[in-house]
């Protein structure tokens, strides 16, 4: 069987760990044959394949972002695309099916093309972990470490300077990321999509660590909403998926802090840098486990479905579990970490 690997969505540490594990396992255990498909559903559409064997994908579980290319782009668009255009053009290369590597727009555009005939098996990826189909996602913990990272970094120099300092980091329309980097770092805000927040609820906070002596460390996901606002902040126009692209959120809060508090107060929008660089171990092997058992269900011809973690276990789900909902932030996580605010 030949198969087409692709990746798909914004990028995210252990991409080549997932095509790693697939290649191997794929081509030492079941004798299956591998091309890459460059720039996710672009290749697919506009037949642009590479070849992928062992060769391409040696030492490769520690390489940040991807070898193939990602894109944003919507299969069912274009003179090219569609099902029925799609399946000839695989046709015409010997593709028998699809692994896509990608996030909600990746496997939703999987799970129509899936319905529409097309042999595809999902492999789930974000750093934002807003997935409800799997317990964690690969990308997720290095996003977490690089933006803990960098607030130690913030703290010191606000420490020195007597400063507030706000720090931004991605999530979209869930707060995991803001979370856990604001629980690992010490912050005394975290300002979650799930949990919006009035300015003097804020301040409040940032002026109690300050009363305590401490320059106050504030964590806003792109998302946050202050109460009253109706969509999250967003200057830059849509995504090819007409979602709006978020960030900036801080430069807002941060004035606002000043003028109230009185306190001088920066802002840091951390942005890609969450993204780039080498995975973390833990998302090495989460990555690699995903590919290994992405190749088992090749194997097994689980089309319409994606592998997914539960637990310590990596287990198949249709694609429909990983679209509509989002995982968000359940209310007693957020709580756990507001007892340590202030
Ligand atoms: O979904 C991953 C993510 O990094 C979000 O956290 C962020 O809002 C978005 O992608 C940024 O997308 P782009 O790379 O297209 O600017």
């Amino acid at each position: 069987m030949k198969i087409g690997i692709l990746t798909s969505g914004g990028d995210c540490p252990g991409l080549n760990a997932v095509i790693r594990g697939i290649v191997l396992k794929g081509t030492t255990s079941y004798d299956l044959e591998f091309v890459g498909i460059r720039d996710g559903w672009r290749g697919v559409v506009e037949g642009d394949f590479v070849p992928l064997t062992r060769h391409e994908v040696k030492g490769l579980s520690k390489v940040g972002g991807t070898i193939l290319g990602t894109s944003r782009t919507n299969p069912y668009e274009g003179d090219r695309g569609g099902a029925e255009n799609i399946a000839k053009t695989l046709f015409g290369h010997r593709i028998d099916g699809i692994v896509a590597i990608g996030g909600e727009g990746t496997l939703a555009a999987a799970d129509r093309l899936s319905k529409d005939g097309i042999k595809v098996v999902g492999v789930p990826k974000t750093i934002d972990n807003d997935l409800r189909a799997t317990d964690y996602s690969f990308g997720f913990d290095t996003a977490v470490n690089i933006a803990t990272e960098a607030m130690d970094r913030l703290r010191t120099t606000g420490d020195s300077h007597q400063r507030c300092m706000v720090a931004e980091v991605m999530g979209r329309h869930v707060g995991w990321i803001a979370l856990h980097a604001g629980m690992a770092a010490g912050a005394h805000a975290i300002l979650i999509p799930e949990n919006p927040m009035s300015l003097d609820e804020i301040t409040a906070l940032v002026q109690s660590a300050h009363d305590r002596g401490r320059a106050p460390l504030v964590v806003v996901s792109e998302g946050f909403k202050l109460k009253g606002m109706e969509e999250a902040f967003s200057d830059k126009g849509l995504d090819a998926f007409n979602r709006p692209r978020l960030g900036g959120i801080s430069e807002i809060l941060a004035p606002e802090i000043e003028r109230i508090t009185g306190i001088e107060t920066r802002s840091t929008v951390l942005g890609h840098i969450q993204r780039g660089g080498s995975p973390s171990a833990f998302d090495r092997v989460l990555a690699t486990r995903l590919g290994l058992h992405a190749a088992d269900a090749i194997v097994d011809e689980a089309w319409g479905e994606m592998v997914a973690l539960r637990g310590t276990d990596i287990v198949r789900v249709p694609f429909s579990d990983a679209l509509g909902e989002l995982n968000t932030v359940p209310q007693y996580r957020y709580d756990e970490a507001a007892a340590l605010f202030g």
